[in-house]
């Protein structure tokens, strides 16, 4: 071991917490920690006594229906890990403080829309999926795909993990750009389109974070994308595509890659659509969630293009662009 001289600074391990230190400029940044701040909201004063009153004049399969989106959104909206494990990354790279702030506001606001999701479901289903006794082969499916898309989520918080030692943060931030990008247009349909006030309500709220975590990628984009080279720009490409095809689970369709699901998936998933549409429920029908997509693209691409990063080609909504390929190991796209 190495004598230490105490007559000297000590010299700090690399990539680590330590030392605590502070930096007040980054005005940008400050300002949204601030907004962060002031954007805060309780989702216990959403009333789901009233929630449950609405749902015990639902029948059962249209309670089922509600409570299964709720759960195939909580496959996304399990985002609280995801941001505390970058919370600790920012730490250990010495981030500005700010943006070290942010990132904590981020974690608190997913752990708050996985709150709401656990909520939901509690309200119209208690104990979906895990003690939940199927009484037919529709129901049985419907609790099956739940639990592969979750199964999925197990793949995709791997993939994360190892997206550290692959990714620079600015990277790996900007990456969850098409995610955040997504949501807030899927939030921001679903409240003004729900009939049942208090989700509206709650989509409404989740919005508004939805919209400032788009903000934050949008930071990061706009204050590292000059300095980033070529082959991180195209990792950028990547992630946008990797985007789609995670977020279009809920927001469109799963596509063919990287999703292992039944193979009823799709045709069990209109159907339970369809039931909760039924109930006053408000899910976008396809052209329209087409539309939210592609307009989401336009917004992340048009960022994109002020940087010279390219678009990955979306075939499926029709947006053209650079072929890119996303495996399990490419995986990093956040909501
Ligand atoms: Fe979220
Ligand atoms: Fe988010």
């Amino acid at each position: 071991m190495t004598e230490l001289d105490y007559e000297k600074e000590p010299v700090y391990p690399e990539f680590n917490v330590y030392p605590p230190r502070w930096n007040f400029d980054n005005e940008r940044a400050w300002q949204l920690y601030r907004r962060a701040k002031r954007e805060q909201w309780d989702e216990e004063e959403i009333d789901w006594n009233r929630v449950r009153e609405i749902a015990s004049g639902l029948d059962r399969k249209q309670r089922l229906a509600i409570a299964y989106w709720w759960s195939l959104l909580s496959n996304f909206d399990n985002a609280t890990p995801v941001f505390a494990h970058a919370v600790i990354k920012a730490f250990e790279h010495h981030l500005d403080t700010a943006v070290r702030g942010i990132l904590t506001t981020i974690t608190y606001d997913e752990n708050r829309h996985n709150m709401v999701c656990g909520l939901a479901i509690d309200s119209m289903m208690r104990g979906f999926p895990f003690n939940f006794k199927p009484q037919d082969d529709l129901e049985r499916k419907a609790m099956l795909n739940v639990m592969w898309t979750w199964y999925n989520g197990s793949r995709y918080w791997k993939a994360y993990l190892e997206a550290y030692r692959k990714y620079t943060l600015d990277v790996l931030f900007t990456s969850f750009m098409m995610g955040e990008a997504a949501a807030t247009t899927v939030f921001t349909t679903m409240s003004r389109g729900s009939k049942i006030e208090e989700f509206s309500k709650a989509f409404k709220n989740t919005a508004v974070d939805e919209t400032r975590h788009y903000a934050f990628t949008h930071l990061i984009m706009t204050q590292n994308a000059p300095r980033m080279a070529e082959e991180q720009k195209s990792l950028v490409t990547k992630q946008v595509r990797a985007g789609f095809v995670f977020l279009s689970l809920i927001t469109y369709k799963p596509p063919k890659e990287f999703w292992k699901l039944p193979p009823w998936f799709e045709s069990v998933n209109e159907r339970m659509e369809d039931l909760a549409r039924d109930s006053g429920f408000y899910i976008p029908e396809i052209k329209e969630k087409e539309e939210a997509w592609r307009s989401a693209m336009i917004r992340v691409g048009a960022t994109l293009a002020r940087f010279g990063i390219k678009m990955p080609a979306v075939p499926e909504i029709g947006v053209t662009g650079e072929e890119v390929q996303v495996t399990e190991e490419d995986f990093v796209p956040i909501f």
